[in-house]
């Protein structure tokens, strides 16, 4: 493994063993995995999790992490080829990423999609532009397109409260929002509950599709391991079944550049907040990333009810991402 980017690199399989691992590292072994190892965090968006869990990752395994805030504590950078840089970028990627990796053993980016064009947003070309002069292993915290962090954490998850992974029903159910989020958490998490042979339901009203790449990739992984896979915009029918309530807002590429009807459109289906009446199931665990608006996304009832797991999720983010530095850095 060179990089950790995209879970489309990989291999089901091969991702299983990092869960299986990040168990592992858990439990308590591979106490100085990262001893002496240095880990350089770029963010170009805001963060509590992810920047806190590597940190902690790094330190409990006996290595260091140093985040850099691009536009606050160091340059504005600029990731495209061939052009002027007479505005507010004074550095290009070209050359910060390879002096980063003079100084650090792996390096990690959180970049946002721009929500204006969603072919610029599938082209992911921020992270690949560090992939391409990082000459030390990158890891994705968020892009444009995917969370693959969050999708393991969500999957080890999943195997920790309900048992064996495949054949669970998992419905990914879209939720509206108070403005207009990237879709790289949905595509994980359909990725990775594909990847763990689980029957995936995706529920969003109609005009709110994910990447169609993304969605093949997860079909293909889903019926490889005999799962289903569907997508329904009937949130109610597909939360009657579910093992896992996976709750994400997304914005619709339908609105991309018009914050204004895009905020409507969210009013127009406030009816898919989800509540304690989508926990149909006694053992049914409610999952979201975080951060979530209460009694916008999801209500106090169902983030207050036992079912909910979302601190455990973040707990994990921790665990796989230990797992990760691990294969990534191993002498
Ligand atoms: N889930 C997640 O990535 O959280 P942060 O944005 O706080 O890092």
């Amino acid at each position: 493994m060179k990089h950790w980017l995209s879970m489309l690199d990989h291999a089901p399989a091969e991702l299983a063993e990092l869960i299986a691992d990040a168990r592992r590292m858990k439990a308590g072994d591979s106490a100085d995995a990262l001893r002496g190892k240095i880990l350089g965090m770029v963010f170009f968006n805001p963060s509590l999790r992810t920047r806190t869990s590597f940190e902690a990752a790094m330190l409990r395994f006996g290595g260091h992490a140093i985040s850099l805030d691009v536009g606050g504590d160091t340059w504005n950078l600029e990731h495209r080829d061939g052009v002027v840089m007479d505005a507010d970028r004074a550095e290009h990627v070209k050359e910060a990423a390879p002096v980063l990796s003079r100084y650090c053993d792996a390096l990690a980016v959180r970049t946002f999609a721009g929500l204006k064009n969603a072919n610029e947003d599938a082209a992911d070309s921020l992270i690949r532009a560090f992939a391409r002069y990082s000459t030390v292993p990158l890891i994705n915290m968020e892009s444009a397109m995917e969370h693959p962090c969050q999708g393991m954490a969500d999957w080890m998850t999943v195997e920790e409260k309900l048992g064996p992974t495949r054949g669970r029903n998992f419905v990914l159910t879209w939720a509206p929002q108070a403005k207009a989020v990237p879709m790289a958490v949905p595509h994980s998490a359909a990725l990775s509950a594909a990847a763990a042979g689980m029957n995936l339901t995706i529920a969003h009203p109609k005009g709110y599709e994910l990447n169609a790449g993304i969605l093949d990739r997860a079909q293909s992984w889903c019926e490889s391991a005999g799962g289903k896979f569907q997508i329904t915009h009937d949130q109610s029918a597909a939360c009657e079944i579910a093992d896992v309530v996976y709750v994400k807002s997304w914005g619709s590429t339908a609105f991309y550049g018009n914050a204004d009807a895009q905020k409507e459109d969210f009013r127009r289906y406030a009816s898919w907040m989800v509540d304690p009446r989508h926990l149909v199931g006694q053992k049914t665990i409610l999952m979201h990333c975080l951060p979530v608006r209460r009694n916008v996304v999801i209500s106090d009832a169902a983030l207050d009810d036992p079912r909910c797991v979302v601190v455990d999720q973040a707990e994990n983010r921790l665990w796989t991402q230990a797992a990760i530095l691990n294969r990534l850095l191993r002498r």
